[in-house]
């Protein structure tokens, strides 16, 4: 594997899934693999879990990871071609790319939506350019459209956590005080899709993500109805796809609560803002899985570098 920025950069999930619980049975298996070797992490945005678990994954394989928070630390990025950098960026990514390649094995990248400019966010212009310019592979830590590293943790967790062969998994959009990404929530239809599941959305109207995306899920706009015999129910917040990037509706009733999912698994990627996205009562269940998934993102990212360094 040449790059992972895309759910479609998984060739056969349910493989992948057992591989990853391998490495979490024996996460210093491969300690060797990585030996002198470099993992460049960038970052144009904040993270918690996604910084560290990635960095985590890359010394359980015995890589050196190497932290830059981008934003703010380094010299204001040029993404465009020709253009007279006489305003605020003072290098442009060719030369950044290439030079960071020569200091990293692989390269992995934080670089969320504008959330204002459609056309950009999908022509996913940071992640591309690292594609294009950089000499050595690309991992995505969250782009403008997916979060791949964060879709493989969930089928992951789904898979540890499932009772039943086929269970129902709904996608629940929940209420939030900010415009937010839809990357979450694109990667984990696309995971879900993949996998044997009973799969569906449910948001309110005005918030369908991309329909190029969702393809043939059925979507709610009845939480209630979308609840009905759930086996896990997967809470995150995003903007309007349609109306892009605003929030048309934030309408509290979309919060979840214990009484709502009843004895369904509930999971969200965090960070989430309690008793706005979800109630107290549910993340302080048993029947709450955001702490096992979060621990899960080591063991995603480590199969992502292992399948790389594998075929480098
Ligand atoms: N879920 C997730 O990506 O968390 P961070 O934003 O903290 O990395």
């Amino acid at each position: 594997m040449k790059h992972y920025t895309s759910i479609h950069d998984i060739d056969h999930i349910n493989s992948w899934i057992e591989d990853a619980k391998a490495l979490k049975k024996e996460p210093l298996k491969h300690i060797t693999l990585g030996k002198n070797k470099t993992l460049g992490l960038l970052f144009f945005n904040s993270s918690l879990r996604t910084r560290l678990s990635t960095q985590k994954a890359a010394l359980n394989l015995g890589m050196n990871p190497i932290v830059m928070n981008v934003s703010g630390d380094a010299w204001g990025l040029e993404f465009n071609d020709g253009t007279v950098m006489n305003g605020n960026t003072a290098e442009h990514i060719k030369e950044a790319a290439a030079v960071v390649s020569q200091y990293c094995d692989i390269i992995a990248v934080r670089a969320f939506p504008t959330l204002t400019d459609k056309v950009k966010d999908e022509s996913e212009q940071v992640m591309s350019a690292f594609k294009k310019y950089a000499s050595v592979p690309i991992v995505n830590m969250e782009s403008a459209t997916g979060h791949p590293l964060q879709g493989l943790t969930d089928a992951l967790t789904i898979s540890e956590y499932a009772k039943v062969k086929k269970p129902k998994v709904v996608l629940s959009w929940a209420p939030h005080i900010k415009a937010l990404p839809h990357a979450v929530g694109n990667s984990f239809v696309q995971a879900m899709q993949k996998m044997d599941v009973e799969f569906v959305i449910a948001n309110p109207e005005g918030y369908d993500l991309n329909p190029e995306i969702t393809g043939s899920t059925p979507i709610y706009h009845n939480q209630e109805e979308a609840f009905k015999d759930a086996d896990f129910v997967y809470a995150k917040n995003w903007s309007s796809y349609e109306n892009y990037g605003k929030v048309v509706n934030s309408d509290p009733n979309w919060m979840i609560t214990k009484a709502k999912i009843g004895d369904a698994k509930f999971m969200h990627c965090l960070p989430v803002r309690r008793n706005v996205v979800v109630e107290d009562a549910v993340l302080d269940s048993d029947n709450s899985l955001v702490i096992e998934q979060a621990n899960n993102r080591t063991y995603a990212a480590q199969l992502v570098l292992k399948k790389i360094l594998e075929d480098s």
